[in-house]
């Protein structure tokens, strides 16, 4: 087990008896989980995706990964959602934000599209990549998701202008459904290389599935240590006991939390290249947590940027946030502060490791919350590297799953999501909501 909990910064919000109380709670819901007997079972084969991935799964996805990275520069990953931030949020952890900057040789640029309906990103997307080879990976569980649709029709016309509706086609990889969909059925007739993503996996838990290690890996990253590090935390989260678990023990403080008023979790990080990290984390808690008017809502900061803006409102505003910091041990990258003779007041950093600096920060922001009345609890990870990123998803996914049965809610599905489409496709007068387009306009012209 590389991923730690550590909860010492919770000793003035939380009881002992709490940790206790919560245990035979803890034990119901994952018994539900494991089981599969809680509400949404039928969502929740996540749990034993490492363990059963296939070795045919690994190869297709990875001679896939070779073959963009032979005939391409650039690989677009059109996806919204949990077809999206999987994968840039693994990106960024294992290669850095820097990665279509400081790619090397054998490793594709990934640029993501369709999670936005601007066009000025889109064409500034386009205009970014300008004449490099570029493959396309669509990803779409559904086929019918409004923003990768479109942006899909941008980049298909672009291929076919360059490389003919043949080379257009060799060059399209769509990961989708495995018998149905608008995508799954072009994909068959126009010959696209598809990837399945399984039915009983959701979109916020599919980035263990080809809808992240796809992309993944045409970046260069090693999908076998991401799939190792996720087994490990398979083999090692199984314990029902709270004192040998550390994502029942990060379930548990949650929601013990939020029975007394801390309503608001802020994931925070230190390093920028964990911020979309907190932007996956967002969708995995918010979409499987709120509902039924329940459900911690999931806020992230990234420090020591964030110190500087929302950092006065998290000392000092309304008392019911709590913080959850992801830490990393040992930093990749270090560097020596430069001797100089400026006279800023600094000078006594000089000669350290920004590492330490850093790292020393991290302390001090923690006691000050905690003095501030917001709980802190972190959750660490060794290094940045693939084995260790697999095995934070799946401390991530398993906590959700727990602490929506502890809610009494279905973790596993996002009956808000349709909501809002509703209202849009009513508005952009989508065939088949013409009673909902026509109450909208009578309520827009009052
Ligand atoms: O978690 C989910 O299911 C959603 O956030 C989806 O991932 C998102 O809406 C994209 O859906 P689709 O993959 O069907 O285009």
């Amino acid at each position: 087990m590389t991923v730690a909990f550590d909860r010492s910064g919770l000793e003035h919000f939380i009881q002992d008896s709490e940790w206790t109380d919560i245990q035979t709670q803890i034990e119901h819901a994952d018994q539900q989980l494991r089981a599969k007997t809680g509400v949404g079972a039928r969502y929740t084969d996540w749990l034993h995706l490492p363990s059963t991935f296939t070795e045919a799964e690994l190869t297709a996805i990875q001679h896939a990964a070779q073959r963009i990275q032979q005939q391409s520069r650039v690989l677009v990953v059109i996806g919204i959602g949990g077809s999206y931030l999987g994968a840039k949020m693994a990106l960024d952890f294992v290669k850095s934000k820097w990665h279509n900057d400081l790619v090397q040789d054998q490793e594709c640029k990934v640029y993501f599209a369709g999670n936005s309906l601007s066009a000025a990103d889109l064409k500034r997307t386009m205009q970014v990549i300008g004449k490099q080879d570029f493959s396309v990976n669509v990803i779409s569980k559904s086929g019918t998701t409004t923003e990768p649709a479109l942006a899909f029709r941008f980049f298909r016309k672009e291929l076919v202008a360059r490389y003919g509706e043949v080379g257009a086609n060799q060059r399209i990889y769509a990961t989708t459904d495995g018998e149905r969909g608008a995508l799954h059925d072009e994909a068959l007739s126009e010959g696209y290389e598809r990837f399945v993503i399984p039915d009983g996996v959701g979109g916020r838990f599919s980035v263990l599935t080809a809808v992240g290690l796809l992309p993944m890996a045409a970046a260069g990253i090693d999908i076998e240590q991401v799939l190792a590090g996720a087994k490990e935390a398979e083999g090692d989260y199984q314990s029902k006991q709270l004192a040998d678990n550390p994502a029942l023990q990060y379930a548990a403080a949650r929601r013990i939390l939020y029975d007394k008023g801390y309503h608001t979790e802020i994931l925070a990080n230190w390093e920028p290249s964990l911020q979309y990290l907190g932007e996956w984390w967002k969708q995995l808690m918010g979409e499987s947590e709120g509902k039924n008017q329940k459900g911690i809502y999931p806020s992230s900061a990234n420090y020591s940027t964030d110190l500087h803006s929302i950092g006065q409102y998290i000392q000092e505003g309304r008392r019911d946030l709590f913080e959850t910091v992801v830490r990393v041990e040992q930093e990749q990258v270090d560097a020596t502060v430069p001797v100089t003779n400026q006279q800023d007041g600094l000078a006594y950093l000089e000669g350290r490791q920004l590492s330490t600096v850093n790292q020393t920060a991290a302390l001090g922001v923690a006691l000050a919350h905690i003095d501030g009345g917001v709980p802190n609890m972190a959750v660490t990870v060794a290094i940045q590297d693939a084995f260790n990123l697999g095995e934070l998803i799946y401390f991530f996914e398993l906590a959700v799953g727990i602490s929506g049965y502890l809610f009494a809610i279905n973790p596993f599905n996002q009956p808000g999501v349709e909501a809002y489409k509703t209202a849009m496709f009513a508005l952009l007068n989508k065939p088949g909501y013409e009673a909902a387009s026509r109450a909208y306009a009578q309520r827009l012209q009052k």
